[in-house]
């Protein structure tokens, strides 16, 4: 797809200042016209309690649940669940995952740190150990763990393999019961492929997590592929929603666990509120269970609902291929001036690190980039730079200027 059509396709979607280059989906997402309009309608409707139906409090969820389960290919809406952050869901799967001493968890190095810390802590609880996995050219016979007690888990030196795929690979030995990682790595939009890992994860009898939050929405994934027993996203990134949200699809065999709180709306028989003080020991059906307190928001979920839909016509392959056509030329002219991106087939093309010239600080780069209106993060040695649908080749050649006059 050239650049034109698929900006024609998200013409006039986002009310993005027009003198800015927001080229920081990573962080955020602008919000998108009609989401904007949905959360706007929700503020007004809210005004008189009288009109919502005791239905408002399932119906919407339950639609959320259908649209985020076509998503990730699944035909199972009752096998999604809704969190406030991706963080709420770790917690509950690991909640429901049984490990203890002698067993292994696998991690990658410099992940995100809400699906890291959740680990950390059953690592502690557990005994299990919690090997930390680095690529190769950061040292590391592809990874070292501690467990026990105030386990952080620690990366060892040496030899890695290349690749994040193979050093998870790697590292999942038979006593491993559990893997969790990312589709692309935050930090700089490497690959995984999830469907190698699930594989070993099957192989190994472990349980397979994946935080899709820096892909879900921009690039496609499947459960049916990858097989995951949980991937979770929050909302606000890739799939365009507000923050404060954040969905789950589980496997079948995640389905009979213990949610993180009990509340009201999980047991089965809910929606009959007159009995609710019959209290019911029975959680409702499938992932529903996992849902958080208050999941039926009346104000985000209107909202969330009109982004799924958006991002579901859009769709993440076509979102995917704007963003390659995009940043291929710049990313070689880039390249012709020393600063260094991994190839197209190792990394995302939403999503990407550019490694700079030696002797150019990333601080200095962001800060030269923020003076000429273009948005985008550093993240370790990297910058990242993460465009959608709203970028044309000018904020591209924007980010291209300013970098290149900061090279002697
Ligand atoms: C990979 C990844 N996962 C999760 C999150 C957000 O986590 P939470 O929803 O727990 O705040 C981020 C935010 O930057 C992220 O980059």
């Amino acid at each position: 797809m050239r650049p034109l059509e698929a900006k024609t396709m998200g013409a006039d979607a986002f009310r993005l200042p027009p003198d800015i280059h927001y080229l920081n989906c990573a962080y955020m997402s602008p919000t998108p016209r009609v989401v904007e309009e949905a959360g706007m309608q929700a503020i007004i409707a809210s005004r008189n309690p009288t009109q919502l139906d005791g239905r408002d409090f399932f119906a919407p969820a339950d639609r959320i649940r259908a649209l985020f389960a076509a998503l990730v290919g699944s035909d199972r809406p009752g096998q999604v669940s809704l969190a406030a952050a991706a963080s709420y869901a770790i917690a509950t799967a690991a909640r429901n995952i049984p490990v203890g001493r002698g067993d292994r968890m696998v991690v990658l190095d410099e992940q995100f740190p809400s699906n890291m810390y959740t680990w950390r802590r059953l690592a502690a609880d557990s005994g299990a150990e919690l090997a930390v996995v680095r690529r190769g050219g950061t040292g590391g016979a592809g990874a070292g763990g501690t467990g026990g007690a105030g386990a952080g888990g620690s990366a060892a030196g040496g030899n890695a393999p290349a690749s994040w795929t193979a050093a998870v690979i790697d590292a999942m030995t038979p006593e491993t019961r559990l893997v969790s990682v990312p589709h692309v790595h935050w930090t700089d939009g490497s690959l995984l492929d999830l469907i190698a890992i699930g594989q070993r994860a099957r192989d190994c009898g472990a349980w397979f997590v994946v935080d899709a939050t820096q892909s879900l929405g921009a690039l496609p994934f499947d459960v049916r592929t990858a097989q995951p027993d949980m991937v979770v996203a929050a909302g606000y990134k890739w799939l365009l929603g507000p923050y404060s949200t954040a969905l789950a699809w589980w496997s079948e065999r995640m389905l009979g666990g213990v949610p993180l709180e009990e509340n009201w709306i999980n047991r089965r028989g809910s929606e009959n509120f007159a009995a609710l003080v019959d209290y019911e020991e029975a959680y409702a059906d499938g992932a529903i269970r996992y849902d958080v307190g208050e999941r039926s928001n009346f104000l985000l979920l209107p909202m969330l609902e009109a982004a799924l839909r958006l991002v579901s016509d859009w769709t993440p392959a076509s979102i995917q291929s704007y963003c390659e056509t995009l940043v291929g030329e710049p990313l070689a002219h880039l390249a012709e001036h020393g600063f260094r991106v991994d190839a197209a087939a190792e990394r995302a093309s939403h999503l990407f690190g550019i490694r700079l010239p030696a002797g150019l600080e990333p601080e200095r780069a962001r800060q030269a980039l923020s003076d000429a209106d273009v948005y985008v993060s550093v993240r370790g040695t990297a910058i990242r730079v993460a465009p959608h649908l709203y970028n044309t080749p000018r904020d591209l050649d924007a980010l291209v200027d300013v970098l290149v006059g900061l090279t002697p």
